[in-house]
């Protein structure tokens, strides 16, 4: 594969452009500008839903710190009996199992995400069983939310704690009126933020499983009644994880629509966060991942790795890091897949100044860049499809790079079969010296059948 690559990464010369066809439409083009400054990095898509195991220590820190994980996100899902929550009264393993994620949160100084609806059981409870505020009686949710608060500040989960308060209602995870969970919105917000000892702690909601649409009435009546009930989150948060083919389901496009509606309705800005991305039915990879994460760095919004991985008793759901890590059995070590390479790469080896970036006008393919002390350095990701897309790093003078010459760049390869695959280290697929001027140097991005799950880093050095 390697010298297949390589002879295809053709040096770009005037003389020979010239004579070559650019084998990528101008759609395929995504940006890298040097002489944009966004700051340092935060990683901000090193984030995950659940995958921390709930005996402490069980997964070394090394997992956690290398890949730059600062975002959690649980509520002791998945449980069977005799542990299906607050609802069945059966809420104690699940309430350890979140006391002791939050610690290893802690430990590494992450956020965390609690899930009031895993703790009430909703995983568990069907249309038959009594649901919070029916035939208008709040009063065993109102003690569930005591004993809630009582056990936050007895163990004192403050530091980092943000309180998620139902998730995916439109999606399965509440199973009564709209109407009823607006209410419900409504009455869990003004519980944590009127009460005299937590309410600094950070509110997180709606968490809808579908992104902003204008014709989605969970989207409208909730911007609608936050804005009327003064109940508005301190993060607005939706998920990311739908079809390919969804315009609705890409970063780009629900910024945008979020902000109408926000507007529209009257509610007042505050921060967003994506506390689920990937559809794990094709974005399971790299490729995808690094898509993901570039659109995470333009717009500044942090984002939480998807989990689906369920397991007996959610045995593996809460294990993993979502899907970052696997091991066969408990006996042996656990190993890194593709994916944590890629974060591990994003997280310690971009250093510096995150560069202005635009992704490409298809949607299919976008870079991250950075530019350290040493070099500058861009990560790409093609939204798993195979083809042919183009990178244009330019402003190469703002990095105090040669405005034209010969550049040395070397790739790497964070490759992927399966999330059970390890990848040791990413593949080096060598080094191309391309001819560049103008201040600008363009490369062809290959996503081959055998690559079209990989990411690529992109290092260079002038000759
Ligand atoms: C919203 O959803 C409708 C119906 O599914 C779709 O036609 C439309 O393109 C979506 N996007 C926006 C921004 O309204
Ligand atoms: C907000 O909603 C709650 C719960 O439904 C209700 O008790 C309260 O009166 C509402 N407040 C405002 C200002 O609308
Ligand atoms: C499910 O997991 C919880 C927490 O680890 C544990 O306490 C419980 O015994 C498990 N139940 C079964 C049936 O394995
Ligand atoms: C990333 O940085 C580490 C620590 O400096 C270094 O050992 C490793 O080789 C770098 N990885 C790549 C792919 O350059």
């Amino acid at each position: 594969m390697t010298p297949l690559y390589q002879i295809l990464l053709m040096p770009l010369t005037v003389s020979v452009a010239a004579h070559i066809v650019p084998r990528w439409v101008s759609e395929a083009v995504a940006i890298v500008d040097l002489a944009v400054n966004k700051g340092q990095p935060q990683h901000l898509a090193s984030g995950v839903i659940y995958g921390i195991p709930d005996e402490p220590d069980q997964i070394p820190d090394k997992f956690y710190t290398e890949a730059g994980l600062h975002w959690f996100r649980a509520g002791g899902a998945q449980m069977g009996a005799p542990n299906r929550g607050w609802s069945w009264g059966e809420m104690e393993q699940r309430w350890e199992s979140t006391l002791s994620n939050y610690r290893t949160a802690r430990k590494y100084g992450g956020k965390f995400q609690l899930l009031l609806h895993d703790l009430w059981g909703t995983d568990f409870t069907d249309e038959s069983r009594m649901w919070p505020g029916d035939n208008g009686d709040w009063s065993d949710y109102d003690q569930f939310l005591n004993v809630i608060i009582q056990r936050i500040i007895d163990n004192n989960m403050i530091a980092g704690m943000h309180i998620d308060i139902w998730n995916e209602p439109e999606w399965g995870f509440w199973k009564r009126p709209q109407a009823q969970w607006l209410d419900l919105f409504g009455r869990t917000f003004r519980r944590f933020r009127d009460d005299p000892v937590l309410g600094q702690l950070q509110i997180i909601g709606p968490s809808l499983s579908l992104p902003p649409n204008a014709s989605n009435t969970w989207w409208t009546n909730f911007l609608a009644y936050v804005a009327a009930n003064n109940t508005a989150p301190d993060h607005y948060s939706w998920h990311h994880i739908e079809a390919l083919d969804n315009p609705d389901n890409d970063l780009q496009n629900s910024l945008v629509t979020f902000e109408k509606l926000r507007e529209a309705a009257g509610a007042p800005k505050k921060l967003i966060n994506i506390n689920e991305y990937l559809n794990l039915g094709d974005e399971l990879n790299p490729a995808a991942t690094v898509w993901h994460l570039s659109r995470f760095e333009r717009y500044d919004i942090p984002g939480l790795r998807a989990n689906w991985r369920g397991g007996d008793n959610g045995s593996h759901l809460r294990d993993f890091l979502a899907s970052l890590l696997w091991r066969d059995d408990k006996s042996l070590p656990y190993h890194p897949n593709g994916d944590w390479q890629a974060l591990k790469y994003y997280a310690t080896n971009m250093t510096g100044y995150r560069a202005g970036t635009t992704g490409s006008s298809d949607r299919l393919f976008d870079a991250y860049a950075t530019v350290g002390q040493d070099k500058v350095r861009v990560l790409t990701g093609v939204r798993v499809k195979t083809g042919t897309w183009a990178l244009t790093i330019k402003n190469l003078g703002a990095a105090g790079l040669p405005s034209s010459g010969q550049m040395a760049i070397q790739t790497w390869g964070f490759t992927y079969k399966i999330p059970e695959t390890e990848l040791a280290a990413p593949t080096d697929r060598g080094v191309a010296v391309h001819q560049y001027s103008n201040d600008e140097i363009t490369i062809a991005i290959y996503h081959t059948e055998e690559d079209w799950k990989t990411a690529w880093a992109f290092e260079l050095n002038p000759v």
